[in-house]
């Protein structure tokens, strides 16, 4: 005959723990758990608030050292902390703000220089890479007071309307027509095996597809390049 409930503790082993008593010690357990796991929540809602922000302890300064750039053909040496970008160096320690600082995470082009002759996004990258380079701004495209070609241009075809754009599509326009001159292939180029036959519209649009304008003056810059490039052909 099987045992009813009531028989079940007289027959279970001498050494087993009676069942209601463990099994409240592991409730216990359990509240003491969780009562650990909310602690630093409880110490952090409870800590007191500092009296006032110089209470507030600062984190170490980043120290700023010596850095040399040559920009438009001159020596500049500024003081920068590492994390400091080419475009910031420019445009706040060596007071070139002809670079503008459109989107600051390289989406716009409105940042555009050129280091040793190659288009760059100054946002996207630390001044510190770049001593020993040539850097180009806008205010060093024209030698003299004269304006480059490609200036020029994009006055004569009006190729500009708010001008926020400018700097950054005149260096890129520059570049643009370097590399067309060296034989460079584009997206749009027939075989990108061999050298593009012709500076075509498509060409030049595909070229300077990183340079975006917010007035939409695509159309003259396009026809301002293209007449940059008859000209110095
Ligand atoms: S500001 Fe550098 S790409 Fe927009
Ligand atoms: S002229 Fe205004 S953004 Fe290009």
């Amino acid at each position: 005959m099987s045992p009813t409930s009531h028989d079940r503790p007289h027959d279970a082993d001498a050494s087993s723990e009676p069942a209601e008593p463990a099994r409240r010690r592991f409730l216990q357990s359990a509240a003491a758990a969780a009562a650990l796991g909310a602690a630093p929540h409880l110490r952090a809602q409870n800590a007191p608030e500092p009296a006032n922000a110089a209470d507030t302890p600062t984190p170490p300064a980043v120290p700023a050292q010596p850095v040399r750039l040559d920009i438009n053909g001159r020596e500049y040496v500024l003081h920068l902390e590492a994390r400091v970008t080419l475009l910031d160096a420019l445009r706040d320690y060596a007071g070139l703000t002809g670079t503008k600082k459109g989107c600051d995470r390289g989406q716009c082009g409105a940042c555009t220089v050129l280091a040793d002759g190659r288009r760059i996004n100054a946002c996207l990258t630390l001044a510190v890479m770049h001593e020993g380079q040539r850097i180009t701004t806008v205010e060093g495209l024209a030698t003299t007071g004269v304006p480059a070609t490609i200036q020029r241009a994009f006055i004569e075809r009006d190729a500009l309307q708010c001008g926020y754009c400018t700097p950054g599509q005149l260096c890129s326009a520059t570049a643009c027509l370097s590399e067309f001159a060296a034989g460079t292939a584009s997206a749009v180029s027939a075989d990108v095996r061999t050298r593009p036959a012709q500076l075509s519209d498509d060409e030049i649009r595909e070229r300077m597809s990183g340079n975006i304008c917010r007035c939409g003056a695509y159309a003259n810059i396009v026809a301002a390049v293209r007449d940059a490039h008859a000209a110095s052909a």
